[in-house]
C-alpha cells in the first residue's frame, strides 16, 4: 500500500513575470504561454506526488477570466486535488499580485488531469489524496463527476456508464 499523500505535499508554485515576447496585440499575456505556465507547475505537483514519470492526459477546464497585462508578476499554483488508480487531477490557481499593495488577486483557474507512467510509458498506480481543508474537500469530492465528464467528451466511456454525472439530472 503506497503512503496517501496530502494536497499540500504536492503543492507547486511558480511565479514569474510577463514579458513583451509572451503577450498578445493588446499586451496581455498570451493564453497559450499561461497554459504552458499551469503544465509545467500541474506537471511538478503530480510529479511531487506520485514520484513517477507523469504526462498530460487531458485539459479539462481553463478559464481565462482575466486578462493578464505585460509586466505582471503571476503566480501560479497547482495541487494534485484527487487521485485515481493511475491518473490525478490537479488543480491550478492563477494570481496577479499588484506592485504597490503586494496584494494577489485571482486572474484564472485551470484543471489537469496527468497519468503517472513507467519507462516505457505504461500507466503506473499512484497514492491517494487526503484532502484537509474544506476547499480540498470540495476539490477531492467533484473530481469523479469530472473525471467522467472528460472520459465521456474523450468517447473513452459510454454515457450509460457516466454515473456521477447521470446522478446530477435524476
Ligand atoms: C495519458 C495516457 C498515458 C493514457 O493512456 P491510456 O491508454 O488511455 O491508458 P488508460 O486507458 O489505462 O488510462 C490511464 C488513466 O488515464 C485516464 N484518462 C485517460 N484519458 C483521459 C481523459 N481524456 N480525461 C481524463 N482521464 C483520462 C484513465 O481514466 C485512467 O485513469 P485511472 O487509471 O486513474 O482510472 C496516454 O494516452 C498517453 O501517453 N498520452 C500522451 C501523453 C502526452 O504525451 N502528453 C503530453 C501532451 S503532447
Amino acid at each position: 500500500m503506497m503512503q496517501a499523500k496530502t494536497p499540500e505535499q504536492s503543492k507547486t508554485i511558480l511565479t514569474d513575470m510577463v514579458l513583451p515576447g509572451e503577450t498578445n496585440p493588446l499586451n496581455n499575456l498570451f493564453g497559450g504561454e499561461l497554459l504552458a505556465r499551469m503544465d509545467r507547475a500541474a506537471s511538478i505537483a503530480a510529479r511531487r506526488h506520485s514520484r513517477r514519470i507523469v504526462v498530460t492526459a487531458s485539459v479539462n477546464h481553463v478559464a481565462f477570466n482575466r486578462a493578464v497585462p505585460l509586466g505582471s508578476v503571476v503566480t501560479v499554483e497547482a495541487k494534485v486535488s484527487r487521485a485515481f488508480n493511475t491518473s490525478m487531477e490537479v488543480f491550478i490557481d492563477v494570481w496577479i499580485e499588484d506592485r504597490e499593495s503586494g496584494e494577489k488577486t485571482k486572474a484564472n483557474e485551470a484543471i489537469y488531469t496527468f497519468v503517472a507512467v513507467d519507462e516505457t510509458g505504461r500507466p503506473i498506480a499512484v497514492p491517494e489524496v487526503l484532502p484537509e481543508t474544506k476547499l480540498e474537500k470540495e476539490r477531492f469530492a467533484a473530481a469523479l463527476r469530472r473525471k467522467q465528464l472528460s472520459l465521456l467528451l474523450a468517447g473513452k466511456i459510454k454515457p450509460n456508464d457516466a454515473t456521477e454525472l447521470k446522478a446530477l439530472f435524476e
